[in-house]
């Protein structure tokens, strides 16, 4: 479709961009969102469809969830690992489901520490200080300087077994306050007087020597990006004007772009907006940010529409749209962006459900998309009339997707249809699904 709808419609975010030495297709790129499929740390086939659906969809880069480097601390029970190279062959199969759509993907490197699930025989918690978020059980213990060393080890080997896997690169998570890096950053977590601790420069030490140890590892055409709060928007913690002098530094060690998202673990819900929180609320930060760098600068959070993220790119408040949930729920968001479709985009609530079911150790699931993994639906064996009652999202939804395309006729009541009818999201869907036609009326 180039030079169609979409070249009219959104210009900005269908232009490719330049990450280091790699191409991407467009800007909207997928951020981390965990889904608790891996089995023991290993790829499962459940993994690959997820994946491979968003690339299907038409996203131009792919940030995978939280990937563990070592073995001793889980993030959550459903984790992705890659810390030997026995997971060297499940990446290669998702790598590879993802680029048969041209879409790059980067794995998330991350260290838990003080944020390990509580899994039974975890070891006492690692953490810069003695210091945990206020819901932890017990206090972590500060890691040692000698461990940090084997720790900057592994990330560099497991950037290099995901290299070796296909991958195009690797995202290093500092943002939010979250895990080993993003704690030695914040002087909220970091309370050390050695050289890992101390002013901004002590406290980013470990997170500059894990670039450089993933640079001398996977070489200069590995994309490296860094995840960081561009404001934590709490009292002692990170400000704006921090992290435009943590990011110039980042710009110096080599790192291709920067993945601005915001707030921390202590400010609860400041990285992860609610519904009703104006889009693209760390927006005003990536831009200050990508005044003073010269690499790429990504924004992230509840961009949920295409326009908006088409705004943001073209009044220079960020050159990449990170869609997270969005992607979650309509694996077809990107294509349907690019081709004009944006009325049968299946828009995020933002209810939260599929956050709140992971962190207890669930799989992914979603309020709006019920087959969130894969997107498709099985033809039913035993196909049966189906009265649905009520046209409110569940029933609107019912009469759209599930029973259409598993194959069942469809009668609904009067009042029902004129409900779906008006209810414009589901009327969308089941007006245009599938190319099938709607019998919608009392009589059929
Ligand atoms: C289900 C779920 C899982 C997430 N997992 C991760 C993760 O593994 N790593 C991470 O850095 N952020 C994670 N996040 C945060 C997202 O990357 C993103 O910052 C957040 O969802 C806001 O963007 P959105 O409104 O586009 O979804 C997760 C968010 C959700 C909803
Ligand atoms: S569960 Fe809710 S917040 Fe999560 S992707 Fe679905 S609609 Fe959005």
């Amino acid at each position: 479709m180039i030079g169609g709808t979409y070249m009219k419609n959104f210009p900005h975010l269908f232009e490719p961009i330049q990450i280091g030495k790699t191409t991407v297709k467009n800007r909207i790129f997928m951020p981390p969102l965990s889904t608790n499929l891996a089995d023991k740390g290993y790829v499962t086939d459940a993994l690959v469809e997820h994946y491979s659906n968003r690339a299907r969809g038409g996203v131009g880069l792919i940030v995978t969830e939280v990937t563990t480097v070592e073995p001793t601390y889980t993030y959550l029970p459903g984790d992705m690992s890659i810390y030997d190279d026995s997971y060297i062959p499940g990446w290669k199969k998702l790598v590879d489901a993802v680029h048969k759509y041209d879409t790059k993907i980067l794995s998330q490197l991350f260290h838990p520490a003080y944020m390990a699930f509580p899994v039974p025989g975890t070891p006492q918690l690692i953490a810069p200080s003695n210091v945990g978020p206020y819901y932890a059980k017990s206090a972590p213990r500060a890691v040692t300087v000698e461990e940090l060393h084997v720790l900057v080890r592994q990330f560099g080997e497991a950037a290099l077994r995901f290299k070796k896997a296909g991958g195009d690169g690797v995202e290093i998570q500092c943002a939010h306050a979250h895990g080993l890096l993003g704690g030695f950053l914040t002087p909220l977590y970091n309370k050390r007087t050695d050289e890992y601790g101390g002013d901004i420069n002590g406290r980013l030490r470990l997170t500059l020597e894990v670039i450089r140890e993933v640079r001398k590892q996977c070489g200069d055409d590995f994309i490296i990006d860094v995840r960081i709060s561009g404001d934590e928007y709490s009292e002692g913690g990170l400000t704006l004007n921090d992290m435009i002098y943590v990011s110039k530094q980042l710009e110096k060690e080599g790192v291709d772009f920067l993945h601005v998202s915001g707030g921390n673990t202590i400010k609860r819900g400041s990285s992860m907006p609610a519904p009703g929180t104006s889009p693209a609320p760390h927006a005003h930060a990536s831009e200050e940010i990508r005044k003073n760098v010269h690499i790429p600068v990504a924004t992230v959070a509840r961009i949920n529409e295409p326009w908006v993220a088409e705004e943001l790119i073209a009044d220079g408040k960020a050159d990449i749209c990170m869609i997270g949930r969005a992607n979650l729920c309509d694996s077809e968001f990107a294509n349907k962006a690019r081709e004009g479709r944006t009325d049968d985009i299946r828009p995020c609530i933002g209810c939260g459900r599929c956050l709140t079911g992971i962190m207890f150790g669930k799989p992914i699931a979603c309020t709006v998309n019920p087959s969130v993994e894969t997107n498709d639906i099985d033809e039913a064996d035993v196909k049966k009339k189906v009265l649905v009652i009520g046209g409110g999202p569940a029933g609107g939804s019912l009469c759209s997707e599930e029973a259409w395309t598993r194959g069942c006729a469809l009668r609904e009541g009067e009042r029902t249809w004129r409900t779906v009818k008006t209810c414009s999201c589901a009327y969308q869907q089941a007006g245009a699904m599938q190319g099938h036609q709607v019998h919608g009326t009392a009589s059929e």
